[in-house]
């Protein structure tokens, strides 16, 4: 009888050492992106320097920025508007992401609100490939792994706002993530073009949005922004 009840104890013991190194009654899984652990213990944040690792196309760590410029006033197809079409899909990407927000607003604002004059004075910046300024500095991208950089597309470009702060902060070690809103031109190599002014950067894949939807399609265009961020990984 006694060798049977120790036999009976030997099993028990046996089945819960199995149980508790298979997980088992361990319903939370760590959620972590790319982790395939059912552990209960959180897994450690991802270091912020990955330079020594391979790259790869989609966002790890945790912490995001959005950096965007975007105008009010008179724009194209929208009339007056007093939220600028960037500005709604960045605060988008904020909003999903629980990311930080910075705005690139001129150290001096000479953009005009009627849409002629700002696109003549645009591309009078773009003949003399000017380097506005921009107010306030940049929050330390040392903490930040993933920066998303957003714009509207002026003649064919980044307005020339943008590559000061391309070229006033350093971007190396930075997964970044080009976006535009537009009225035709798409992405408007954006990409390339940020890839070359920040050669120390890895870009991925950007995305770009029609202006007129961000003010009048904006169930449309948060699909948009969610889709992106789900082939990024958020
Ligand atoms: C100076 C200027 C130049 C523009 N050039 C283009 C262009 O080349 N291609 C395009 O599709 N849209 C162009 N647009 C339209 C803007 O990209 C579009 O309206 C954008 O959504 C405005 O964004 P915002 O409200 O964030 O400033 C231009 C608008 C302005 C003001």
């Amino acid at each position: 009888m006694k060798s049977r009840i120790k036999a009976v104890c030997a099993i028990i013991l046996i089945l819960a050492m199995a149980c508790s190194a298979a997980g088992c009654g361990n319903a939370k899984t760590n959620s972590t992106p790319g982790s395939t652990s059912g552990s209960m213990q959180a897994l450690p944040a991802q270091p912020t320097n990955r330079s020594d690792e391979p790259d790869d196309a989609s966002v790890s760590g945790n912490r995001t920025l959005v950096i965007y410029f975007s105008r009010t006033g008179e724009q194209y197809t929208v009339g007056v508007i007093d939220k600028g079409n960037t500005a709604i899909v960045a605060e988008m990407i904020a909003q999903q992401t629980g990311a930080d927000l910075f705005e690139i607003v001129p150290a001096d604002d000479h953009y005009p609100k009627k849409y002629k004059e700002l696109t003549d004075v645009a591309k009078q910046e773009q003949r003399d490939n000017a380097r506005p300024a921009y107010a306030g500095t940049l929050p330390d991208l040392s903490g930040y792994d993933t920066i998303f950089i957003g714009a509207p597309v002026w003649w064919g470009d980044w307005p020339m706002i943008l590559y000061t702060v391309f070229e006033n902060n350093d971007f190396s070690g930075k997964k970044l993530v080009p976006f535009s809103t537009h009225e035709g031109s798409g992405l408007s190599g954006f990409d390339r073009k940020l890839a070359s002014a920040c050669p120390d950067a890895q870009v991925l894949e950007g995305f770009a949005v029609r202006g007129n939807d961000c003010q009048n399609q904006q169930d449309s265009v948060r699909n948009t922004v969610q889709t992106h961020l789900s082939s990024l990984g958020y």
